[in-house]
């Protein structure tokens, strides 16, 4: 069967690299979330690339940063017996539809081309479902990072980025006191969530993220550490404009290309933004890790549903096929702010906040720094996770203490197991 699979695959892959529109076509719906500048021009090179190989691309974006209107929009649709061919899907999201029997494998696309080899094991294994791949991975977003105008900065006086979260705080105060919005933030449960687990990180380290995120353990979601963890939360509560609610992320990034406010915590998905308006990292905005040791992973894919029709079947092959490529990986992720999934895509052609994320990764993964993003739907159920996004908002939307905050949160992560 292995080797059946793999000959298919490897005469279809035969028939794409040798250019031949009239056999690489087929046909995708994909649906996904990515309607902002940055993310439209990204999955526009997905687009293109695969209407090159002679295929039709029928587009379903669901706007709604984070992904939480395109996941309502996927259960309808799977509900009502109609998905579409290929999803933007990640993390555990991946393994809970797999174990429903709603996704199609592309093992023999990954035999044919031996992901195993190219790709790092963590990632690997979230795209596999009982030993074969159902997803395929675009690219590593970091979630922990923190983005700043310089002249926002000079203005009132910071010449360095703040490397803990009390020189976070003195600086934000001398922003306060120049009349600059320390914090861009937009008040939606996956932003505050964001802001959280950033924060999570910096103040109880690697072990404490992963034993209170990942693990849920009772122990570490009460602790004093988390309570820190709240209380640093609460400041950054202080230092946002009065009409954060509501906001979409790249309207905050916005304002710090506007120099509006100064900084903005938000994934590498941001530096999208500011590429797309053709401005200059360590120029025109500055990058650097939230305050903190360690690296919040994120990575999107995409996943194959079970449809029907040689046409589909060939479209979801040859998509998979596109989205490992080395040169879609770089065009892709040249525009999305990432970095490949791939190991072996060169970087030179990449800006120095990439570079600086790919050399924090490999030391993380060294040092076993590397922790999965809770609020971008690596790390634990979607219910669970949901838990957490209403504390976190409720937290940050009420006067609502860090003691009663924590205590709230393991009650109601206790539930939801
Ligand atoms: C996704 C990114 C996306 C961001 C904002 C994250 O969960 O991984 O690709 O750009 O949400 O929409």
């Amino acid at each position: 069967m292995q080797t059946i699979r793999k000959f298919a695959a490897a005469s279809m892959l035969a028939a794409l690299s040798a250019g031949s529109t009239a056999q690489a076509d087929g046909t995708v719906e994909v649906l996904h979330w990515w309607t902002s500048g940055g993310e439209a021009k990204a999955v526009g090179t997905l687009k293109e690339a695969f209407e090159a190989q002679g295929g039709t691309w029928n587009d379903s974006p669901i706007a709604g940063g984070g992904g939480d209107a395109a996941m309502t929009a996927l259960r309808a649709r799977v509900v009502a017996g109609n998905p579409p061919t290929a999803v933007q899907l990640k993390g555990p999201g991946i393994q809970e539809w797999a174990q429903q029997g709603a996704l199609n494998d592309v093992q023999a696309v990954a035999d044919a081309e031996d992901w195993d080899a190219v790709l790092p094991p963590v990632l690997a294994e979230i795209m596999k479902y009982d030993g074969d791949y159902v997803a395929a991975p675009v690219n590593i977003h970091r979630v922990d990072w923190m983005w700043a105008n310089p002249e926002a900065l000079a203005k009132a006086g910071i010449s360095e980025m703040p490397t803990t979260w009390d020189e976070f705080n003195a600086a934000a105060d001398k922003l306060m006191a120049a009349g600059i919005t320390p914090l861009a933030h937009g008040g939606q449960p996956w932003q505050d969530a964001t802001l959280f687990e950033d924060v999570v990180l910096g103040v109880g380290g690697a072990d404490f993220y992963r034993a209170a995120l990942v693990d849920l353990d009772q122990e570490a979601l009460t602790s004093d550490t988390m309570v820190a963890a709240f209380d640093q939360l609460r400041k950054l509560r202080g230092y946002v404009d009065p009409n954060f609610p509501g906001r979409d992320w790249n309207l905050a990034t916005a304002m710090v290309m506007r120099g509006e406010a100064a900084f903005q915590i938000m994934g590498d998905w941001a530096k999208g933004e500011f590429l797309a308006a053709g401005k200059v990292p360590g120029e025109d905005f500055l990058c650097a890790p939230t305050p903190g040791a360690g690296f919040v992973l994120n990575s999107d894919s995409f996943t194959f549903f079970k449809v029907s029709g040689d046409d589909n079947l060939k479209g979801q092959q040859v998509l998979a096929s596109l989205i490992m490529s080395p040169d879609f990986q770089k065009t892709f992720n040249l525009a999305k702010g990432s970095i490949p999934a791939r190991t072996d895509v060169p970087l030179d052609d990449f800006d120095v906040c990439a570079k600086k994320s790919h050399a924090d990764l490999l030391a993380a993964i060294e040092n076993d720094s590397l922790v999965p993003s809770m609020a971008h739907e690596m790390a634990i159920p979607r219910s669970v996770r949901g838990e957490f996004l209403d504390l976190v908002t409720e937290f940050f939307n009420s006067e609502m203490s860090s003691e009663d905050a924590v205590q709230r949160l393991s009650e109601a992560v206790a539930r939801a197991m």
